[in-house]
């Protein structure tokens, strides 16, 4: 059974999930799905191949906390009900950049908990986020050019593609080209309305 966890606050993502914020309250269940998901996660995000150890999951934890309380990054986690506590199944963060005027997406979710829109959701509640109160003019993600499922998501959400870095994706079987893709504010508000 995955370890679940407890929250001191939680954002409903509608019935089936919330969003956790990412501080150290929670190293021990993420750690747990950062180790579940490791193998897949190197091929697609920038991250230590080396296999994760929990203190340094909790040194990452400190710092996505700190950057939460610094106002430089929203990190979150996307969680589901158990019995007791939260069970943790991905993860996902804005970070600010441009002296907050714009910003940077990234996410990644259990292998189990693919295809049922959770990251789309968390993704649009980030979004919602950073055009509304952040007050954000442009937000971006780079993505490998082979992660089909990480581009429909872009896509899906509304980004635009605006470049192509070649062969800037260093992965376990060899470098991959990066795809950027952006999204402004007016296209996302556009979308909601
Ligand atoms: C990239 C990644 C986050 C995409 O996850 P995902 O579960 O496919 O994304 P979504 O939450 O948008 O789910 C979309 C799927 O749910 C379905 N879905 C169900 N309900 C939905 C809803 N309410 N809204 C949107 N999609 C919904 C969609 O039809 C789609 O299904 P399909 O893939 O069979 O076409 C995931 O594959 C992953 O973590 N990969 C490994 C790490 C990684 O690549 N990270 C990104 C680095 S840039």
């Amino acid at each position: 059974m995955p370890t679940t966890t407890p929250a001191m606050f939680t954002f409903p993502l509608g019935d089936d999930a919330v969003l956790i914020p990412r501080t150290p309250a929670i190293t021990e269940a993420f750690h747990e799905l950062l180790v579940a998901n490791h193998d897949r996660l190197i091929r697609w995000n920038r991250m230590d191949p080396a296999p994760p150890v929990l203190e340094d999951t909790r040194s990452k934890l400190e710092l996505t906390g700190k950057a939460w309380l610094e106002g430089t990054q929203l990190p979150v986690v996307i969680a589901v009900p158990q019995q007791r506590g939260w069970r943790l199944v991905g993860a996902s963060a804005l970070r600010l950049n441009d002296h907050g005027h714009s910003g940077e997406i990234g996410y990644w979710i259990d292998a189990d908990f693919e295809g049922q829109g959770l990251v789309t959701r968390t993704v649009s509640a980030l979004l919602d986020h950073g055009f509304g109160p952040l007050g954000l003019h442009r937000i971006t993600l780079g993505t490998d050019a082979a992660n089909r499922r990480s581009r429909a998501l872009a896509h899906r959400l509304g980004f635009t593609q605006e470049g192509l870095l070649r062969e800037a994706n260093p992965t376990p079987d060899g470098r991959h080209d990066e795809v950027l893709y952006g999204l402004l504010s007016s296209e996302w508000n556009q979308r909601r309305a």
